[in-house]
């Protein structure tokens, strides 16, 4: 083992809490889901066994509507996190699973990493009909996305900043002013025992958050509250949900169903993210269902579709990756919102931050593209990064400092990925999607 996977399973294993990974023992006790679904796609690396627990433990918490909630409580407990099962109480709300969580949702990258699981180490994966317990669930978790959160346009809406994964990206801020209403108890901030407060979302953001939050709860989390004020179209979210349904397609076909029906669905969320393009930037960004108004900031949100093989717009978006506003190669990995906007931030969680995540989701599209020089640099880049600085959360892009926590496992999970696929001295192969290409290709 190299000296990076040694410390990456260190990390792994440090934060393993017997069936689900926690994102970072003090800041984040629970099992977060897009969290879960990052990790298990380095943890396969580790133990393919161990990897398809984890995405068996979080699609076990999906609720009776198909959704895969935001965070599960496993404990039962708060365990030193707000919101937690307390806030959230899931087990007056109807529909709910057994163990409590939260009832808001995250962006839907858990196909993927299913099938990047499974391509680990097929003959376990069959050997524990891996697949075939994970697709139908997979299934029903697009379906809520598609019927419950679908609307004009056919892409499906967040209807909280959480939702995003991207929770103080200036996309939401307009929209967060123009709520007058905020949190009427307490706010409780136990993240800054563990984090720099200059590295979180401010307390004005916490009480819209809450606000939000408890009034989704208090409507069961029905999606059906009339009023409701933060309805948004992500353009990461999703770019993750079209590329998912492409895993799918590739489940499906290794299982015997049917793989057409998800190509179908990846084609049409592909060719919907064209109304989230803005013409004036040249990049994707996202819509306020409820005023119509593209958000007129650059974030990475806004690179993500280029996982999509049929995007329209892909060398537009590699030119903007490579020029003043991301300018890839010369900053920490790729940073979270454009260098050069007045609201850019290099400490404050996703106001600027490189994080390893969406540098992970650019290198693997830079990869899968041919760009394999480019994708090299940037995964050398995040390896040294998560080594040297004991796998951060985030990094400001210019200094290269780490920010917010450290020993976060999905920073451990994917340097340890790349370490051994684009990052390898001899890189095994082009794609973990291979299987999908065959299916695309014709
Ligand atoms: N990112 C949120 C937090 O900071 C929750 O998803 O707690």
């Amino acid at each position: 083992m190299t000296g990076l996977e040694t410390a990456a399973a260190r990390v792994l294993l440090g934060n393993w809490r017997g069936s689900y990974t926690v994102p970072a023992s003090g800041l984040y006790p629970h099992q977060w889901s897009w969290d879960s679904a990052f990790i298990a796609i380095g943890l396969r690396h580790l133990s393919p066994r161990r990897a398809q627990l984890e995405m068996d433990t979080i699609l076990s918490a999906q609720w009776a509507d198909g959704r895969l909630p935001q965070i599960v409580f496993h404990s039962g407990r708060d365990d030193g996190y707000s919101p937690g099962a307390t806030f959230w109480h899931s087990e007056t709300i109807p529909g709910s699973p057994a163990v409590p969580t939260a009832g808001l949702i995250q962006a839907p990258n858990h196909a993927l990493a299913v099938l990047m699981v499974h391509q680990a180490d097929p003959a376990e994966s069959e050997h524990r009909r891996f697949l075939e317990r994970a697709y139908p669930r997979l299934v029903r978790w697009h379906d809520y996305l598609r019927t419950r959160r679908g609307g004009e346009t056919g892409l499906a809406r967040i209807v909280h900043p959480w939702e995003s994964g991207m929770d103080n990206s200036p996309y939401w801020d307009a929209a967060l002013a123009s709520i007058s209403e905020t949190y009427d108890e307490d706010i409780p901030r136990p993240d800054l025992l563990h984090a720099d407060a200059g590295h979180r979302p401010s307390n004005t953001e916490y009480g819209k958050y809450l606000y939000l939050a408890a009034r989704y709860r208090d409507h069961d989390c029905d999606d059906a509250d009339a009023g409701y004020p933060f309805q948004f179209e992500d353009p990461g979210f999703n770019a993750l949900w079209a590329r998912s349904e492409l895993a799918l397609s590739a489940i499906a076909e290794l299982i015997g169903e049917d793989a057409e029906r998800h190509l179908h669905e990846c084609d049409r969320i592909t060719a919907a993210l064209e109304s989230l393009w803005s013409p004036e930037l040249g990049a994707y960004v996202a819509r306020d269902v409820l005023t119509g108004e593209r958000q007129p900031y650059r974030t990475v949100a806004g690179l993500v579709p280029l996982l999509l093989p049929e995007l329209l717009h892909t060398s537009e978006l590699i030119a903007e990756l490579r020029g003043p506003h991301f300018r890839l190669g010369e900053v920490a990995m790729v940073p979270s919102h454009d260098l050069t906007a007045p609201t850019f931030d290099p400490d404050r969680y996703w106001r600027g931050p490189s994080w390893f995540n969406t540098a992970w989701l650019v290198a693997e599209a830079l990869y899968e593209r041919g760009h394999d020089d480019e994708a090299r640099v940037l995964s050398r880049d995040m390896d040294e990064a998560a080594l040297e600085h004991d796998f951060p959360e985030y990094l400001d892009p210019y200094s290269a400092e780490p920010r917010g926590t450290t020993r976060f496992s999905w920073t451990a999970a994917l340097a340890l990925d790349l370490g051994k696929r684009i990052n390898a001295p001899s890189s095994p192969h082009r794609t973990p999607m291979s299987a999908v290409d065959s299916i695309t290709t014709p």
